[in-house]
C-alpha cells in the first residue's frame, strides 16, 4: 500500500492539471487511468482528434472553394481517408504522450486501471488499495443514450465512432444540433458526405445568442449542411450497413423517414461516475447523475472533491482544467477560485462561434438595461483578404455603466478573439476600454475594437 497527500481519479484536462497542480504545490500525487493512454477523453476521443479532422477538412474545402480565386490553379486534393485518420492518431499520440511526459517531471505516479474508492481516504486499483489525505474525482462524462436507439459505434456511432469511421459515408444523419453533431456534422460535410442534421428544438445550439443561432444555421446551410428541425426521433433500425431513422415532427405529429449509411448520435454528454462505489460512500449526487459539490469542489464527504464533466456546470476542458488548478490549491491550503461568469465557448466549425458572458435572451429575461454593439467582418480588410467575411462581433455592455456583461463572435479566429474581451471581462472593463486600446492593422481583432466602438458613439468601417 503507498500513501499519498493526493489520489486524483481520472486522467482527462480536470485531473491531469489537477495531479500537475497538485505535485507543482508539494504534494504526493497519483492519478488513477483506466485508459491506455492519458488524457481522458478531451485528448483521446474529443478535443484534439476533432479539431484534427476540422483542419484537414477545411484544408481541403479552401483548397476546392477559394485556391484557384487566389491564382493557385491545379487539381484539387483528393482525400486518402486512412492518411487523414493516421494523421489524426498521430496528433493524439503526441498529445497523450506530452502528458506521460508531464506526469514523470513532476513525479506524479500513472496507478494503472480502474479505481474504486472502498472507503473514505482509500482507492483501490486491481489488487492494491491505495491511502490517500485526498481524493478529487474526475472521471469526465460518457454520451447519452437515446430511447429506441442502439450505438454499435460503426453504423450507429456516438462521437467516438464518428472519429473512425471506416470509410466515408455517402449519407450521414446527425442527431442533435448541439456542438458535437455541427463540428463532426461539418467534418464530412466537406467530405463529400450528404449530411442532415435532425434536431428537437426549433434552433440550433440550444443556450447560444438567439442572432448568432440564425446567422450559424444559414452559414451551415451554405455550405450543404440540411436541416429537419422541431423532430423527435423515435427509432432507428439497421439494416447491416444501412440505418434508416424514423423521426415525428413535432409542430403536427406527422411521421418520416431518412436513410443513412452512418448515423450520428450527439445529443449530450451525462457524467461518468460508474463503479466508483459512491453510493456505498454516501456522495450526494444531483437528479441529473452529477456529483454535488460546495464552491470549494468538495463533496460531502470528507477528503472528497469533485471537478470537471463530473459536476455542474458546463462540459468543457478549460472549465475542468480550471476547476483542477483550484481544487490543487484549496487542497493545499492555498486560495482557489473559477469564475464562471466569464467561461468562454467555442465552436471550431468554418466560421467559428465564440461566447462568453451573457446572452441578449438572458439579459431580457433579466430585466437588465443593456446595449449592443455589433460590427460585421465585412467590414474588416484582413477576413475580405481571407474570403472570411461571413458573421460579425457583438458585444452587450450595461446601459449605465457601460460595463461589458457578454460577447458573441462569429466569424474567422472567433475562438482566440474572444480571450481579448474575457480579459476585459476578468477586469471588470467597459465597452470603452475595449474601444480606446489601439488593435494592430490589418487584423481580426479590429472586428472586436469596432464592436466596442459601436458601444459607444459608433464603429468607424460600419
Ligand atoms: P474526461 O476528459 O472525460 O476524463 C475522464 C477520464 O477518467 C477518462 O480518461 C476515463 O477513462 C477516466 N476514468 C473514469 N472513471 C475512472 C475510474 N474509475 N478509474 C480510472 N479512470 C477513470 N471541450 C472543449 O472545451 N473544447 C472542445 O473542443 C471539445 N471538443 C469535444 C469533442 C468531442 C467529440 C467530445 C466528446 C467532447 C469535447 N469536449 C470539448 C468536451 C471535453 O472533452 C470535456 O469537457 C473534458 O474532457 C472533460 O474533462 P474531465 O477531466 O472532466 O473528464
Ligand atoms: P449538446 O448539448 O451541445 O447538444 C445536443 C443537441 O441535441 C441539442 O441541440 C439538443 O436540443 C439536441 N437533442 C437532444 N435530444 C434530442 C433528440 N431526442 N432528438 C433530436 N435532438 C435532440 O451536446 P453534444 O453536441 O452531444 O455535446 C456534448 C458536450 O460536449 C457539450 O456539453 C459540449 O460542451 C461538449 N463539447 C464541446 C465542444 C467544444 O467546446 N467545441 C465540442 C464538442 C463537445
Amino acid at each position: 500500500m503507498a500513501n499519498y497527500d493526493v489520489i486524483v481519479i481520472g486522467s482527462g484536462p480536470g485531473g491531469y492539471v489537477a495531479a500537475i497542480r497538485c505535485a507543482q504545490l508539494g504534494l504526493k500525487t497519483a492519478c488513477v487511468e483506466g485508459r491506455d493512454t492519458l488524457g481522458g477523453t478531451c485528448l483521446n476521443v474529443g478535443c484534439i482528434p476533432s479539431k484534427a479532422l476540422l483542419h484537414a477538412s477545411h484544408q481541403l474545402h479552401e483548397a476546392e472553394h477559394n485556391f484557384a480565386k487566389m491564382g493557385l490553379k491545379g487539381k484539387s486534393p483528393s482525400v486518402d481517408w486512412k492518411q487523414m485518420l493516421a494523421y489524426k492518431d498521430d496528433v493524439i499520440g503526441q498529445n497523450t504522450k506530452g502528458i506521460e511526459f508531464l506526469f514523470k517531471k513532476n513525479k506524479i505516479d500513472w496507478l494503472k486501471g480502474w479505481g474504486t474508492i472502498p472507503e473514505k481516504g482509500r482507492v483501490k486499483v486491481g489488487d492494491d488499495v491505495h491511502e490517500a489525505k485526498n481524493i478529487i474525482i474526475a472521471t469526465g462524462s460518457d454520451s447519452s443514450s437515446l430511447p429506441g436507439v442502439e450505438v454499435d459505434e460503426k453504423t450507429v456511432v456516438t462521437s467516438t465512432g464518428a472519429l473512425e469511421l471506416s470509410k466515408i459515408p455517402k449519407k450521414m444523419v446527425v442527431i442533435g444540433a448541439g456542438v458535437i453533431g455541427l463540428e463532426l456534422g461539418s467534418v464530412y460535410s466537406r467530405l463529400g458526405t450528404e449530411v442532415t442534421v435532425v434536431e428537437f428544438l426549433d434552433h440550433i445550439t440550444p443556450g447560444m445568442d438567439g442572432e448568432v443561432q440564425k446567422q450559424f444555421q444559414k452559414l451551415l446551410k451554405k455550405q450543404g449542411l440540411e436541416f429537419v428541425m422541431g423532430a423527435a426521433v423515435q427509432s432507428v433500425e439497421t439494416m447491416k450497413t444501412k440505418a434508416k431513422v424514423h423521426y415525428k415532427l413535432r409542430k403536427d405529429d406527422s411521421e418520416h423517414t431518412l436513410d443513412a449509411d452512418t448515423v450520428l448520435v450527439a445529443t449530450g454528454r451525462k457524467p461518468f461516475t460508474d463503479g466508483l462505489g459512491l453510493d456505498a460512500l454516501g456522495v450526494k449526487m444531483s437528479e441529473r447523475g452529477q456529483i454535488e459539490t460546495d464552491d470549494q469542489w468538495r463533496t460531502n464527504v470528507e477528503g472528497l472533491y469533485a471537478i470537471g464533466d463530473a459536476i455542474a456546470g458546463p462540459m468543457l476542458a478549460h472549465k475542468a482544467e480550471d476547476e483542477g488548478m483550484a481544487a490543487a490549491e484549496v487542497i493545499a491550503g492555498k486560495h482557489g477560485h473559477v469564475n464562471y461568469g466569464v467561461i468562454p465557448g467555442v465552436i471550431y466549425t468554418h466560421p467559428e462561434v465564440a461566447s462568453v458572458g451573457q446572452t441578449e435572451e438572458e439579459l431580457k429575461d433579466a430585466d437588465r438595461a443593456y446595449k449592443v454593439g455589433k460590427f460585421s467582418f465585412m467590414g474588416n480588410g484582413r477576413a475580405k483578404a481571407n474570403f472570411a467575411a461571413d458573421g460579425f462581433v457583438k458585444i452587450l455592455a450595461d446601459k449605465d455603466t457601460d460595463r461589458i456583461l457578454g460577447a458573441h463572435i462569429i466569424g474567422p479566429m472567433a475562438g482566440d478573439l474572444i480571450h481579448e474581451i474575457c480579459v476585459a471581462m476578468e477586469f471588470g472593463a467597459s465597452a470603452e476600454d475595449l474601444a480606446l486600446t489601439c488593435h494592430a492593422h490589418p487584423t481580426y481583432s479590429e472586428a472586436v475594437r469596432e464592436a466596442a466602438l459601436a458601444c459607444g458613439d459608433g464603429a468607424i468601417h460600419a
